[in-house]
């Protein structure tokens, strides 16, 4: 690696790990140019998360790196899911190569960084709240599509999925309405229903199935009858890929593993379609929209939201102000300790406004 700047004032490495999204460029641009032009700090790039750390594969980042990338998708930096905490030797090893947190400890020191910042999702930051707790000096930046992280009202990625989304289901209403058809659209959001809850509203869904709410194969039955009942031939089903029905909901994690494995579908959008065929023997399509809801160009939204964030980020590293994670709380920008987005998964609360948002509208959320 080339020798860093003296001139500058402090190193940081920079690292975008977990699952990619748009908006991971323009919020390493943010963080990249603010430290850069504004506060004459130097960027190390950490390709692949935290696995760059480990195998040592880093460069330093030219203002040319982070130029032309605020539209781009993806992170020019490379995504991984490493998680070096999980396979840490429980007991004190005198090989530290078996040991990944030693090897970012070491190599961390080697490259003299003030700081790491961490781009990423729940898993992402609560490595960087146990790094920090190690004695590294963190900071993190909210991004995923599920938005779901603790301590910020938004993510950045999560209002481009939802328009991709939303346009998928637009798009799906003509061929449900030309056949007759009940559509399901399978969205991502494994454990938070927030991209569906959201898309499904947007995109008029007459059912939405999310992970908070265990649904009920009758109740939605009734509801799709009840459409056709009324001359209304076709349904919009909008799924979050972590739905379950009630019965899956009183097993315990093993059991509905076991549960899962015993079923030949692909997915939960495939199970629930033929759940509603043998239920109620409309024709019904599953669509599965995948990893389309995570690429391509950021919304105008997100672009904004990383900038700020990443804006923020590098205002923290010039105060010295560590272990924060940057977040939108209402219209202002602010910060968390590392400890918020480390508490757990932010889902959607029973009594979210959207909730009844949709049940107003006539849509059916499983139950
Ligand atoms: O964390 C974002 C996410 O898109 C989830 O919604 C989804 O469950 C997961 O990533 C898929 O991850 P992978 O890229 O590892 O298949």
């Amino acid at each position: 690696m080339a020798a860093v700047e003296q001139s500058a004032t402090k190193t940081f490495g920079i690292l975008t790990a977990g699952g990619d999204c748009p908006g991971l460029n323009a919020a390493i641009r943010g963080v990249c140019r603010a430290a850069h032009d504004r506060y004459n700090m130097t960027a190390v790039g950490i390709a692949n998360g935290y696995r760059g750390l480990i195998d040592e594969d880093w460069r330093i980042l030219r203002p040319v790196d982070f130029m032309g990338i605020l539209t781009r998708g993806g992170t020019i930096l490379g995504a991984s899911r490493e998680k070096p905490f999980k396979a840490r030797p429980k007991e004190y090893s005198s090989d530290i190569e078996e040991d990944k947190v030693e090897l970012i400890k070491e190599n961390y020191r080697k490259l003299n960084l003030d700081c790491l910042v961490v781009l990423g999702g729940n898993g992402t930051n609560t490595t960087g709240y146990l790094l920090a707790k190690e004695g590294l000096n963190v900071l993190g930046l909210p991004k995923t599509i599920d938005n779901d992280i603790i301590g910020t009202d938004r993510t950045f990625g999560f209002h481009s999925a939802l328009s991709i989304a939303t346009e998928a289901i637009d798009r799906l209403h003509s061929t449900a309405q030309s056949h007759n058809r009940v559509m399901i659209i399978e969205l991502m959001g494994h454990k938070a229903g927030w991209l569906a809850l959201y898309a499904g509203i947007a995109g008029g869904g007459d059912v939405i199935l999310i992970p908070e709410i265990p649904y009920d194969i009758k109740a939605i039955g009734r509801h799709l009858e009840k459409r056709t009942q009324s001359g209304r031939g076709f349904s919009i089903v909008v799924v979050a890929e972590g739905a379950m029905s009630i019965e899956e909901a009183a097993m315990d994690k093993k059991e509905r593993k076991k549960y899962r494995e015993q079923t030949v579908v692909p997915s939960i959008g495939y199970r629930i379609a033929g759940e509603i065929e043998a239920e109620t023997g409309l024709e019904t399509r599953a669509t599965v929209l995948g990893y389309v809801q995570r690429g391509g160009i950021p919304s105008a939204s997100d672009r904004v939201l990383a900038t700020s964030l990443g804006t923020a980020a590098a205002k923290l590293l010039a105060k010295g102000e560590y272990g924060r994670m940057v977040a939108l709380k209402g219209e202002s920008i602010s910060s968390v300790d590392l400890r918020v987005p480390a508490e757990g998964v932010k889902t959607v609360p029973q009594d979210h406004y959207m909730i009844d948002t949709a049940i107003s509208v006539g849509t059916c959320m499983g139950v």
